[in-house]
């Protein structure tokens, strides 16, 4: 049997290497008829026309370098109907080089899931990997065969819109995100009729940029940059990611687009990265007003060489790369070298067999109309909701309840549930759920139901106010739904200040005031500062942006019908002023132990060092217990392990999920370590009063870390073990060796 094995495996893998050898025959007989022209059109990528209800095929000029084959790839193409004419343009060309359909499918596609922040917050990598299957599936039968995503950039700094469409401040789980995302993508690997190709973005260190600024300037350590920053982009490496979008920042002073270090030294040499890199959107170009390159022929050189294989919608490829091939600056084996790239993955796709196996409008029809997507979605929202408060037990809401007051200006909204990348439907929105909605299809009529409104958004208006008042008094239970707009989170959304917008807050207190039971939720893209609710409401829920089943999957929560079990992948300041704040920080040479023994202790005289919610944290309607921490084994060598266990006990009513998150802490380093860094989880499932034993194995990979000459080592000593239901909130404690 074992050689039955081995021989079929063996056989698999020759079956491999032969077909990949002949796509790479394959690319090298294309390349080998292209003239220059041809091969810098394959590095050039251009966006599609918009028109309000969604895009249209491009117009004059960029039809005719599509039909004499001078452009790789578009994007903001979408649907059967427009890739397929676009392909067929293709097709006239000299050599019928397929395009490649490029499209931002961040949260999922018609069927729009929560804010990739938001799925972060569910801890539960099954279902983030679902969430980006089915994704792929609608975006694929859409005529799409590359999503600029999973965006994998580190977030610590909620004045960052982009903290959206991340996994949050850890590496250790934004690398298993990343891989997750990747994971579902790609499915079966491209050639599947299902997968997208997907992109790990932005390369690198973008989401540090200074200030919370988009497109700010990055100045970084090494040690930061190693440590925090790269690893979710190793990890979508590792994990076979197709390829990798550059960024728009400079990282200590080089432009990341124009960057040999991270693209060449780091990914393609040091990674053996073999898929390609895009720009970011015009950032080669961009290098001219970073100060990098004098104009676009000198961004276009820096670029190739610094292994920039694609230029999206800069041009200065177009403009100039003949040129300086031409002219001997730079050689056409580095061009040969992106063109190849982008070729192979057409290959891998299956787009030189047949460039339309995308484009099969029944196929579309299916894909986008499919419930089972629609349950995932509702599943996927429910799981990415944080109970931050539930001090008075007003959750789960009873469905004898007999009237509800449903308060606020994202009660009735619908689109803005989808968050800020979504996808929409061109003249239908009547698959999303808004959050009355869901209410109403929970209690089966609007009978028991009252609703006002209180102010808009960003309102300096209280003139809704008295209305909204009168509306809570006459209700047994008030809820209320605030928030940003879904548009103030995502790129270019930066704010300076995190507050609830406009009199929202001033509502909450007038509301508060009635003395009725308060339920207060709050939708944004980021982490917002809301110090007086947080000491004043008893129950809260960070609801984010949940996708089009927002509205169900709030129902469920609020009626118990899902036991909340997502926690923040963030920290959560008390105020601006407090940012940029991460749990896994250095405990520098003078700790605050507390808030207390401030004096000459790094901590500041007019605020807590400590966070409003801290990473880690979330409820849940029933209540867990740690205990019986058992290590089998109080010293390893490297190559041994140390068993861990523990038993986690639901002694609370109700069904639930918990986090139990695994934190170490190196006493003593060659360099300092953080105080506590996450390095492993479980989500746990238990019935009310049952017990279940968790386990995690120390191996030498949890131990290791880059030492001062960036090499991934770990170094014999103590060791602090932390087992708990936040980074804060640590329940169990222990201390190993490592000899
Ligand atoms: C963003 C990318 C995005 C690209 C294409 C850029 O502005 O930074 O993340 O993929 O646009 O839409």
């Amino acid at each position: 049997m074992r050689k039955l094995i081995c021989w079929l495996g063996a056989l698999f893998f020759s079956y491999i290497a032969i077909s990949q050898k002949t796509i790479s025959q394959k690319v090298d007989s294309v390349l080998a008829l292209m003239t220059l022209g041809e091969k810098v059109g394959q590095l050039n990528q251009y966006s599609g026309d918009w028109i309000s209800t969604g895009p249209i095929t491009p117009e004059g000029d960029k039809q005719d370098q599509v039909r004499r084959g001078q452009l790789g790839s578009m994007l903001n193409i979408m649907g059967v109907r427009h890739t397929r004419l676009l392909q067929e343009m293709a097709m006239q060309s000299r050599l019928k080089i397929p395009l490649l359909f490029g499209q931002d499918v961040i949260h999922g596609f018609k069927t729009t899931f929560p804010i990739p922040l938001a799925e972060a917050a569910s801890w539960d990598l099954e279902a983030i990997e679902r969430s980006a299957r089915i994704a792929a599936i609608e975006a694929s039968a859409s005529g799409i065969h590359w999503t600029f995503a999973p965006m994998v950039d580190i977030g610590r700094d909620p004045r960052w819109g982009r903290v959206m469409e991340g996994a949050g401040e850890d590496p250790y789980l934004g690398s298993l995100i990343a891989r997750a995302r990747v994971r579902g993508f790609q499915g079966k690997g491209l050639g599947d009729l299902e997968s997208l190709m997907a992109c790990a973005k932005h390369f690198a260190a973008y989401g540090a940029a200074i200030g919370g600024r988009d497109y700010n300037m990055v100045d970084m350590s090494d040690r930061m940059l190693w440590e925090v920053y790269l690893p979710p982009f190793k990890a979508a490496a590792e994990e076979g990611v197709a390829t990798f979008m550059n960024a728009f920042n400079d990282l200590n002073g080089i432009p990341a687009t124009g960057s040999h270090y991270l693209q060449r030294d780091i990914l393609k040499g040091d990674w053996k990265f073999k898929g390609f890199v895009v720009s970011d959107w015009g950032s080669i170009g961009e290098m001219i007003p970073h100060g990098y390159a004098k104009d676009s022929y000198q961004a276009a050189e820096i670029a190739i060489k610094a292994g920039s294989d694609m230029d999206m919608e800069s041009r200065s490829y177009k403009g100039h790369l003949a040129q300086l091939v031409k002219e001997g600056k730079v050689p056409v084996s580095l061009v040969d070298d992106a063109v190849k790239r982008i070729l192979t993955k057409k290959f891998e796709l299956g787009l030189f067999d047949d460039p339309y196996r995308f484009s099969n409008a029944e196929r579309e029809k299916r894909a986008l109309n499919n419930p089972a997507h629609v349950k995932a979605a509702r599943e996927m929202a429910a799981k990415s909701i944080v109970l931050l408060k539930n001090e008075k037990g007003y959750l789960p809401l009873s469905k004898e309840t007999k009237k509800i007051a449903f308060i606020g200006p994202l009660v009735k909204e619908v689109k803005q549930n989808l968050g800020f990348w979504s996808i929409e439907m061109p003249d239908d929105s009547s698959y999303i759920i808004s959050q009355w909605q869901g209410m109403v299809n929970k209690l089966g009529n609007e009978s028991r139901l009252i609703y006002a409104k209180g102010c808009g958004i960003e309102d300096t208006s209280r003139a809704g106010f008295a209305e909204a008042i009168a509306v809570a008094q006459s209700a047994d239970v008030v809820i209320m739904s605030v928030g940003e707009r879904r548009d103030m989170s995502g790129e270019a959304k930066s704010r300076s200040r995190l507050h609830i917008p406009g009199v929202q807050e001033e509502l909450i207190k007038a509301i508060h005031a009635t003395g009725k039971p308060l339920i207060v939720m709050i939708n944004a893209g980021r982490p917002l500062v809301f110090e007086w609710t947080a000491e004043n409401v008893p129950t809260i829920l960070y609801t984010w942006w949940l996708g089009s089943e927002a509205g169900n999957a709030i129902a469920d929560v609020l009626f118990g019908d899902y036991n909340p079990s997502a926690k923040l992948p963030m920290t959560f300041p008390r105020n601006e002023g407090q940012i940029p704040i991460f749990y896994s920080h250095f405990n520098t040479g003078r700790p605050a132990p507390d808030d207390k023994s401030k004096n000459y202790r790094s901590a500041y005289m007019d605020l807590s060092i400590h966070p409003k919610y801290e990473f880690g944290y979330g409820l849940s309607y029933t209540s867990f217990r740690y205990d019986n921490l058992l290590l089998n084994k109080k010293t390893m060598e490297e190559n041994e392990t140390i068993e861990v266990s523990f038993t986690l006990t639901n002694t609370g009513r109700y069904a639930g999920e918990e986090v139990v998150q695994l934190y170490l802490r190196d006493r003593v380093g060659s360099v300092v370590r953080p105080v506590k860094e996450l390095r492993d989880f479980k989500k746990v499932k238990l019935e009310p009063g049952k017990s279940a034993v968790v386990k995690f194995i120390i191996n030498k990979e949890k131990l290791s870390f880059y030492n001062s000459k960036l090499e991934w080592i770990c170094e014999p000593g103590e060791f602090d073990l932390m087992i708990g239901a936040s980074s804060a909130d640590i329940r169990l404690r222990s201390e190993f060796q490592l000899e």
